[in-house]
C-alpha cells in the first residue's frame, strides 16, 4: 500500500499561509487528503472563480482572512492553531504587479516572512517552517544555465528582489535565532519554477490569460512569446515542499538551513509560445494570438532551475513531463468551462488529479510516494 510522505502528515496540525491562492488551495486539499488538520491564513481570494472558492470550508480547522504583516493577528492565529509545521506561501507573486505596487510587494514578501518567523519565535514551539520563494530569487544574467542553490541571489524587478530578500530574511533568522535553539523547529526554503494547473485565475499569468481568451473569444496577447520558463504542474512544486516538510519533521537538523530547487527536467524549459501551441493541441479553439504587443515592463528572458540537489538529498524528482503537465491543466479548465461541471465535480476531479499524480510518482519509484 502507498503511504505518501511516510504518513507523516496524518493527524498533524498544519498552517498554510496563502491558502486562498492558487498553490495554497491545492496544498490545503492535498494535506487534507493526507489526513492533516489544516488551517489557513491569507487575504481573501482575488477571484470568486479561484480553486479556494470551490473547496468545502469544513476542510479547514480554521481559515483566517488577514494580512501576514499584521503581527498581532498572525500571532493570535498561530497561538490558537498551534501548528507543528507551517508552509508559508502567502505573497504578492506577480512580476507585473510588483512594478505597480513595489512597496506592497516588498513588505508582503520580505517583511511578511520576517513577521511570520518572529511570531513562530515568540510562540516557542517546535514548529517547522517551509518558506516558499521562487526560481526568480537568483541573479539572472539570461545565460539560460539552470540555477543551482548556491548561485548568487538577486533580481532586478521588485518581485524577484523581494524573493531574494525573503531568502536573506530566512537565512538571517536561522543563524540569529533558530539554529541550535531547542525551543524552535527547523527552517527551510523551497524554490520552484513557473507553475501551471487548474484553478488559477490570477491576472497577468499565461494559463489564466489563455482561459480568459477561450471564454471571451478575444485575442490572446503574448508579451514575450520567446521567453523561456521552467514550466511544471502545481503538484510538482507541492510534492517538493511536502518532501522538504517531511524531512524537517522526521529528521530535523537545526544547524542547517535547507534550501532546494524543485524545478522540472530541462525538457520542460520551453517558451511561452510553445506552451500555447501545446495547449491548443489539448483544447482546440478558434482564438487568435497576438505577439506584436510591447512588454510593459522588463522581466527575465531565460530561466531554468537545476533540481539535482533535491534529487540527491530528498529523492525528489519531477513526475509529469511538459506534455502531461499541459494536458492535465487544460483538462481541468475544459471540464469547468466547456463541460459546465458543478463545484462537487470539480473538487472530485481535482482530488483525482492528486491521486493520479501520487500513483504516477509511486510507479516511478519516487521516494516520497513509496
Ligand atoms: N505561481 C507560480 O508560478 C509561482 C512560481 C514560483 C513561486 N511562487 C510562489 O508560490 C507562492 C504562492 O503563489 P501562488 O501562485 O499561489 O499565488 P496566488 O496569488 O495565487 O496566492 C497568493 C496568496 O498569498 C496571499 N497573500 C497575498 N498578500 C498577502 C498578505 N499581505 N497577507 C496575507 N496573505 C497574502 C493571497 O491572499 C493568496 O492566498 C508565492 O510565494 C509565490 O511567490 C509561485
Amino acid at each position: 500500500m502507498v503511504n505518501p510522505f511516510d504518513n507523516i502528515y496524518h493527524g498533524k496540525r498544519v498552517l498554510v499561509t496563502g491558502h486562498t491562492g492558487f498553490k495554497g488551495a491545492w496544498m490545503s486539499l492535498w494535506l487534507h487528503e493526507l489526513g492533516a488538520k489544516v488551517s489557513g491564513y491569507s487575504l481573501p481570494p482575488d477571484s470568486p472563480q479561484a480553486l479556494y472558492s470551490l473547496l468545502p470550508q469544513d476542510l479547514f480547522q480554521e481559515s483566517v482572512l488577514a494580512d501576514v504583516r499584521d503581527g498581532s493577528s498572525l500571532k493570535d492565529a498561530i497561538t490558537r492553531t498551534r501548528p507543528e509545521i507551517i508552509f508559508h506561501l502567502a505573497a504578492q507573486p506577480i512580476v507585473g504587479l510588483s512594478y505597480k505596487q513595489p512597496l506592497d510587494t516588498f513588505t508582503t514578501n520580505a517583511l511578511g516572512t520576517a513577521q511570520l518567523l518572529e511570531c513562530v519565535r515568540e510562540f516557542k514551539a517546535e514548529c517547522a517552517v517551509v518558506v516558499v520563494t521562487s526560481d526568480k530569487c537568483y541573479r539572472n544574467d539570461n545565460s539560460g544555465i539552470p540555477f543551482k542553490e548556491n548561485d548568487p541571489l538577486g533580481g532586478s524587478d521588485v518581485y524577484s528582489m523581494s524573493k531574494a530578500a525573503t531568502e536573506l530574511v530566512v537565512s538571517s533568522w536561522h543563524s540569529s535565532f533558530f539554529k541550535n535553539n531547542a525551543e524552535l523547529g527547523a527552517l527551510a526554503t523551497g524554490r520552484a519554477g513557473n507553475v501551471v494547473g487548474g484553478g488559477d485565475y490570477a491576472e497577468d499569468r499565461i494559463v489564466p490569460d489563455l482561459v480568459r481568451s477561450y471564454v471571451s473569444k478575444e485575442a490572446l496577447v503574448l508579451r514575450r512569446p520567446h521567453a523561456t520558463r521552467p514550466w511544471q504542474h502545481v503538484l510538482e512544486s507541492l510534492s517538493g515542499y511536502l518532501a522538504l516538510g517531511q524531512r524537517l519533521l522526521a529528521a530535523p537538523n537545526k544547524d542547517e538551513l535547507l534550501s532546494f530547487n524543485f524545478g522540472p527536467d530541462p525538457e520542460a524549459e520551453r517558451s511561452v509560445k510553445e506552451l500555447v501551441d501545446q495547449w491548443v493541441q489539448e483544447w482546440p479553439s478558434e482564438f487568435s494570438v497576438r505577439t506584436d504587443a510591447q512588454p510593459a515592463y522588463a522581466e527575465a528572458y531565460k530561466l531554468g532551475l537545476d533540481h539535482s540537489l533535491a534529487t540527491s538529498r530528498l529523492g525528489w524528482r519531477p513526475v509529469w513531463d511538459f506534455a502531461t503537465t499541459v494536458k492535465n491543466t487544460a483538462e481541468w479548465y475544459r471540464l469547468r468551462h466547456e463541460g459546465g461541471a458543478s463545484t462537487e465535480m470539480m473538487i472530485a476531479f481535482t482530488r483525482s488529479q492528486i491521486a493520479s499524480y501520487a500513483a504516477d510518482a509511486a510507479s516511478q519509484k519516487i521516494a516520497w510516494a513509496n
